[in-house]
C-alpha cells in the first residue's frame, strides 16, 4: 500500500462493495429464472400462450434478496431492461409501495412501466392498464421487492383481491407475465392464502448461515475479500474463530456478513494499517451498533450469548 488518501480508500471500498459473491441460493434462483425465461421465449416463438409462473425468494432482512434480484437481472446478457432506444422491457422491477393498497400498487407498477400516475381511475381500470402496458412493453416478468408488504395489514377481502390480481397476471389469456416476489418469511402467508396461487409458486428460501457448517466457507470469503482489499489477515487471529464471531455478529445472514466484512476492511484502511485485525471488526461493530465492549462479539469470550439482532435494531438498515 502506498497511497492512503481518503479518496483512494473510498474507491477501494466501493470496489469491494460492488463485488458479488454467488452462493447456492443465488445459483438456484438464477437457474429457476433462466428456466422460466427460456420456456417463455420458446412459447413465444411457437406462438403458444402458456400460463406463467412465480418465483418467491424468501429470507430474513439482510440475507441478500434485493441484491440477488438486481444481480440476476443485470447479469443476463439477453435481457433488455434499460435500453432507451427500444420500448421493450423484459423485466419490470419495483418495490411494493406503502400503503400497499391494490390501487396504489397498480399505480406504482404503471409508473415503473413508464406511464404517469393516474389518480382518477379505479383499481380495476388501473390494473387493466397495467396489463395492456406489460404487453405493450413486451414485459415477461414483473418483480416486486418487499413483497410481504402486499399482505401486511390487509383484511381477508383485500388479501383476496391482491391474490386474484397476481393470479390474473400469471393466467392472462394473451400476455401472461411471470412474477418474481422477493420478501421476508411473512410472504409465505400470502402465498399460502390461496392454493391456486401456491401451486404456481416456486419458493426458494435463503437458509441462515450455520456456524457448524459454514465456517469453512466464511473463512474463504474472509480471505477472498482481504486479498481483494490488499490487506492480509493478521496471523494472530485464528481464522475459524473470527469467521464464527462474524457469522454471529451478522445474525447468521449472508449479505449482512459481507457488509460487515467490507466495513471492517474499511476500518483497517482508515486506521492506515497494512493488515486486518480483529480489533477492526470490533470497531466496525461498535460504530454500527453503539454497543459497549461487553456486548461486542469481537471482544467478549462467550460471544454466543449476545443477541445481535437486538443490537442491530430489529429490521436491519431498511
Ligand atoms: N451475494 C452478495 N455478495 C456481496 N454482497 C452482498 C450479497 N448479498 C447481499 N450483499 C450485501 O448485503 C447487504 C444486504 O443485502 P440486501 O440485498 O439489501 O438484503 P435483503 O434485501 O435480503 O434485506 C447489502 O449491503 C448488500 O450489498
Ligand atoms: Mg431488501
Amino acid at each position: 500500500m502506498t497511497d492512503h488518501c481518503p479518496r483512494n480508500i473510498l474507491q477501494r471500498v466501493l470496489a469491494l462493495r460492488s463485488m458479488f459473491s454467488k452462493n447456492k441460493t443465488y445459483r438456484h434462483f438464477e437457474e429457476r429464472f433462466r428456466y422460466l425465461l427460456d420456456r417463455r421465449r420458446a412459447e413465444l416463438e411457437a406462438g403458444v400462450v402458456g400460463e406463467a409462473r412465480c418465483i418467491a425468494l424468501i429470507g430474513a432482512s439482510g440475507c441478500g434478496k434485493t441484491t440477488a434480484a438486481e444481480q440476476l437481472f443485470s447479469s443476463q446478457p439477453d435481457l433488455v431492461i434499460d435500453q432507451p432506444e427500444t420500448s421493450r422491457l423484459d423485466v419490470a422491477s419495483l418495490q411494493v409501495p406503502s400503503p400497499a393498497t391494490l390501487k396504489f400498487v397498480g399505480q406504482t407498477t404503471l409508473m415503473s412501466l413508464g406511464f404517469p400516475l393516474r389518480r382518477d381511475r379505479t383499481a380495476q381500470t388501473i390494473w387493466d392498464m397495467v396489463k395492456d402496458h406489460l404487453r405493450g412493453r413486451q414485459t415477461l416478468f414483473l418483480h416486486y421487492d418487499e413483497a410481504q408488504d402486499l399482505s401486511r395489514h390487509q383484511t381477508p377481502k383485500e388479501m383476496n383481491a391482491v391474490v386474484s390480481t397476481l393470479k390474473s397476471l400469471l393466467q392472462h389469456k394473451t400476455w401472461p407475465v411471470g412474477l418474481i416476489l422477493t420478501g421476508t418469511p411473512e410472504l409465505k402467508k400470502m402465498i399460502n392464502h390461496d392454493s391456486q396461487l401456491a401451486r404456481r409458486v416456486y419458493p426458494i428460501e435463503y437458509p441462515q448461515l450455520n456456524a457448524a457448517l459454514d465456517t469453512g466457507r466464511v473463512c474463504k470469503l474472509l480471505s477472498h475479500y482481504a486479498e481483494h482489499a490488499d490487506l492480509p489477515l493478521d496471523s494472530e487471529t485464528p481464522l475459524p474463530d473470527l469467521a464464527q464471531r462474524l457469522i454471529h455478529a451478522a445474525d447468521r445472514e449472508f449479505g449482512l456478513l459481507i457488509e460487515m466484512l467490507v466495513s471492517s476492511l474499511e476500518e483497517a484502511m482508515t486506521a492506515n494499517c497494512d493488515m486486518i485485525r480483529i480489533n477492526h471488526f470490533a470497531a466496525m461493530f461498535r460504530k454500527r451498533t453503539g454497543c459497549i465492549d461487553g456486548l461486542n462479539p469481537f471482544i467478549v469470550e462467550d460471544f454466543e450469548r449476545i443477541d445481535p439482532r437486538k443490537l442491530l435494531g430489529g429490521d436491519i438498515q431498511e
